[in-house]
């Protein structure tokens, strides 16, 4: 059996189309089924669906073989314990550092301010602000960012933006881009031996796959 680790929404979304290319079809809709282990037509691959921030961890303890995880999750999660082959090209954004349209971000920076940052993503923002050498007090936050600053509660935010709107619709302007975040193939360590007969004609499937759509 094969075991894959998939969150609900855009990554089983645009996973779907690569998972066909494999000749893999998902039995079950998650948004309509509340089973949280999806068949396949395949009788030994199966889908289990986990939150976006958990398939690192159960790719790394072997609750699943194979997932599919975004940059931002990978980093904060650290890695250990898993092969990471394939850039998959899907779930594209960027983090970035945004703040209340009137703030002057530059200047505070200037200044040498101590800056309040509300974010999800505290390893990425900690190592971002060390190399410029800005000083911030990091706020952990698990969802919701631009509410941080809109309630005085920090002076920037450090989370995902995509095509701007929910900055826009929220007052906030991106002041620096850190760093673009696309979904990643992994592969628990051990499973990629002893399962190569099954993994390894599948990694490279969804990196044909992967070119094509390029
Ligand atoms: P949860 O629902 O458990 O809080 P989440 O919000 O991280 O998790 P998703 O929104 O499905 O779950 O995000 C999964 C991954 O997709 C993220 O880790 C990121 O890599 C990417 N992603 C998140 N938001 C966007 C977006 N607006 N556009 C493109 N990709 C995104
Ligand atoms: C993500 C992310 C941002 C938003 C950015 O939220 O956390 O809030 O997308 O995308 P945009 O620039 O295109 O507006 P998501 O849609 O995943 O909602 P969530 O709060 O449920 O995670
Ligand atoms: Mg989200």
């Amino acid at each position: 059996m094969m075991t894959l680790a998939l969150s609900k929404g855009r990554i089983f979304d645009e996973t779907l189309p690569l998972l066909a290319a494999a000749g893999i079809q998902v039995l079950e809709d998650p948004e309509k089924s509340r089973k949280l282990i999806l068949p396949t037509n395949l009788p030994d691959v199966r889908v289990v669906l986990v939150r976006a921030s958990d398939v690192p961890t159960y790719v790394q303890f072997g609750g699943a073989d194979i997932g599919v995880a975004g940059k931002d999750v990978l980093i904060e999660h650290g890695g250990q314990g898993l092969y990471q082959p394939l850039d998959l090209q899907i779930a594209k954004c960027h983090v970035s550092v945004a703040v209340p349209a009137g703030f002057d971000y530059a200047h505070a920076v200037r200044q040498g301010a101590r800056l309040r940052v509300a974010t999800k993503y505290t390893t990425i923002a900690r190592e971002f602000f060390a190399r410029k050498g800005v000083h911030v007090d990091l706020v952990k936050l698990y969802g919701s960012m631009e509410l941080a600053p809109l309630t005085g509660m920090a002076d920037a935010i450090v989370d995902l933006v995509s095509t701007g709107n929910t900055l826009r619709a929220n007052n906030l302007v991106e002041v620096e881009r850190i760093m673009e975040i696309s979904s990643q193939l992994v592969v628990n360590q051990a499973a990629l031996r002893l399962k190569q007969a099954q993994l390894r004609p599948l990694i490279e499937v969804f990196t044909r796959a992967t070119r094509l759509a390029a």
